[in-house]
């Protein structure tokens, strides 16, 4: 199978935070941003995979930042490294208000999707991702240790079994 650049599925989703979205202080509930990200993910990981996907995981999740109700939320949605059926995508969250003042990175977080046949519903090979920039190729490096993390907690994979984590901790 062809490897497919970041880029090609790189998804970039804006929102405004509307007064549905928010919690009592009047920002923006945390249940709401993961599912915009959730949303922003499954477009890029669908993009990539050229099929429905559907998320397996998410890795951990800070709320550094509050956003208020009325500001801008932008999510950028970019894959890091494919697997033999799952990708990984990262996903940045950045808001504004809405003159472009006071910019700011407020989290982010790493979502595994899994492609699925349109036939059998089952998972299907994914393209391979092909790294250009540096930044692209530390996240597609460092993805092989954040699936073996997710695996052994979710029980997937037997700690013994997670040979790039063995070898970073040994390296220290
Ligand atoms: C994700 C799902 C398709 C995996 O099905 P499965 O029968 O376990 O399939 P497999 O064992 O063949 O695993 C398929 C891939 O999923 C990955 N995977 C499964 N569970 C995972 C988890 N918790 N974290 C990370 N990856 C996971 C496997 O590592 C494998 O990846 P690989 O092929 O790239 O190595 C299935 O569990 C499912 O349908 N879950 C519900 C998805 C959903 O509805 N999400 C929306 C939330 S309600």
């Amino acid at each position: 199978m062809t490897g497919k650049k970041t880029i090609d599925s790189e998804t970039v989703m804006t929102e405004m935070v509307m007064p549905n979205d928010t919690n009592p202080l009047g920002n923006l509930m945390g249940g709401n941003l993961m599912r915009w990200m959730d949303i922003a993910g499954s477009i890029c990981a669908g993009k990539h995979c050229e099929a429905h996907a559907v998320t397996a995981s998410v890795d951990h999740v800070s709320f550094h930042k509050p956003i208020p109700l009325g500001e801008i939320v932008t999510l950028k949605a970019k894959v890091t490294r494919s697997f033999n059926t799952s990708v990984e995508i990262f996903v940045e969250v950045f808001a504004s208000d809405i003159k472009g003042h006071n910019p700011r990175k407020c989290n982010h977080a790493y979502f595994t999707f899994v492609a699925l046949s349109d036939e059998t519903l089952k998972p299907m090979p994914v393209p391979r991702v092909i790294p250009l920039t540096a930044e692209e190729e530390q996240l597609y490096e460092s993805a092989i240790r954040r699936r073996e993390v997710r695996l052994v907690l979710s029980g997937r994979m037997k700690p013994s079994e997670a040979i790039e984590l063995k070898n970073l901790f040994e390296a220290f």
